[in-house]
C-alpha cells in the first residue's frame, strides 16, 4: 500500500497512540491527533512537529459521536484521510471485588461505541474516493474471556469481529480494514498492573509492528506471536480444563 499522507489517530495523547503518532510523523505528513488530556496531547503534537509533520489536535471524548464526526469531516476537507486508527480505549480493574456495572458500561461505551464513532464516519468519507484504510485497536484479550477483565475482553472481541467482517464488506469499495491485537505493551494502561506481564514490549516497538502490518494491509496484526499461540491454545482447550487455571490468574487493581 502507498504510505499514508493524512492520518487520524484517536487516543494519541499517550501509550500506543502516542508511539504511532511519532512513528508516522515525517515531513509533509498530515496528522490529526485526538485525546482528552490537553497537556499530553500537545506534547505529542510538538514531538511530531519536530519531525516535520503538520499536526492538528482536538480534545474529544470518543463517546461524543457528533463532535468526532464533525471534526473528521473538517480534517478530511483539507487533507483527505488515508488512514484512520481507532485506538482510544480503557480497561478497568476487577481486583477489588469484581467489575462494577458502571465499569462494564463505561468500557463498552469507550471501547465499542467509541470505535464505531470513529470508524463509521471514516468509512463514509472514504467511500466516494474508493480508497482508504481503517485500523481498529483490539487486543489479544479478544480471543479468550479472562476472569480478570470481562468487559474489556468482550469489548475487544466485539471490535475484532466487527472489523474482520467489515473488511470483507468494504473490499469491493477499495477500503482496507485491519484489526490490531497486541499483547502487553508498556503504557499508562499497563503501568498499574502489579503482576508479571509476559513478553511486555515498548510502545515504539509495538508501533513499528503495527505500521509494518498496515503498510501490507494485513487483516489481523497480532503480536507477539508466542503469546498469541498461548492465548489461542487457551481458547481452544475445553473450558472445564482451563477455567480453574484462569481463575487463579492475578487481577488488575
Ligand atoms: N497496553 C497494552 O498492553 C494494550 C494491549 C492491547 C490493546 N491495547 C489497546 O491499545 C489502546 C491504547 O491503549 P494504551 O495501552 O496506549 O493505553 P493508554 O496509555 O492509557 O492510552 C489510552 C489512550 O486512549 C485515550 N482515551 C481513553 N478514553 C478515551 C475517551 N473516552 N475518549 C477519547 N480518548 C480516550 C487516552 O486519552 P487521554 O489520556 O487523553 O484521556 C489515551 O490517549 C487501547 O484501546 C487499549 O485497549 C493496549
Amino acid at each position: 500500500m502507498q504510505a499514508p499522507n493524512s492520518i487520524l489517530i484517536t487516543g494519541a495523547s499517550s501509550g500506543i497512540g502516542e508511539a504511532l503518532a511519532n512513528c508516522y510523523a515525517a515531513p509533509s505528513v498530515h496528522l490529526a491527533l485526538t485525546g482528552r488530556d490537553k497537556d499530553r496531547l500537545e506534547q505529542v503534537a510538538a514531538d511530531c512537529r519536530d519531525q516535520g509533520a503538520k499536526v492538528l489536535t482536538e480534545l474529544i471524548d470518543v463517546q461524543e459521536c457528533d463532535r468526532l464526526s464533525f471534526w473528521m469531516k473538517r480534517i478530511d476537507e483539507t487533507a483527505p484521510l488515508d488512514l484512520v486508527i481507532a485506538n482510544a480505549g480503557i480497561s478497568a480493574g476487577t481486583g477489588s471485588g469484581g467489575e462494577t456495572a458502571e465499569q462494564a458500561r463505561r468500557i463498552m461505551a469507550v471501547n465499542v461505541d467509541g470505535v464505531f464513532n470513529t470508524v463509521l464516519p471514516a468509512i463514509e468519507l472514504m467511500k466516494p474516493r474508493k480508497t482508504g484504510q481503517v485500523a481498529i485497536m483490539s487486543s489479544l484479550a479478544a480471543f479468550k474471556g479472562f476472569p480478570g477483565a470481562p468487559a474489556y475482553c468482550a469489548s475487544k472481541a466485539a471490535v475484532r469481529l466487527w472489523g474482520e467482517s467489515l473488511r470483507g464488506e468494504l473490499f469491493a469499495q477499495g477500503i482496507g480494514i485491519s484489526v490490531i491485537c497486541p499483547g502487553f505493551v508498556r503504557s499508562r494502561m499497563t503501568a498499574v498492573n502489579n503482576f508479571p506481564m509476559p513478553l511486555l514490549m515498548d510502545g515504539d516497538r509495538a508501533a513499528q509492528i503495527i505500521q509494518r502490518g498496515l503498510a501490507k494491509n494485513r487483516p489481523r496484526i497480532v503480536f507477539p506471536f508466542r503469546l498469541y499461540a498461548v492465548v489461542w491454545m487457551l481458547a481452544v482447550l475445553p473450558a472445564t480444563l482451563i477455567d480453574p487455571v484462569l481463575r487463579k490468574l492475578p487481577q488488575k487493581t
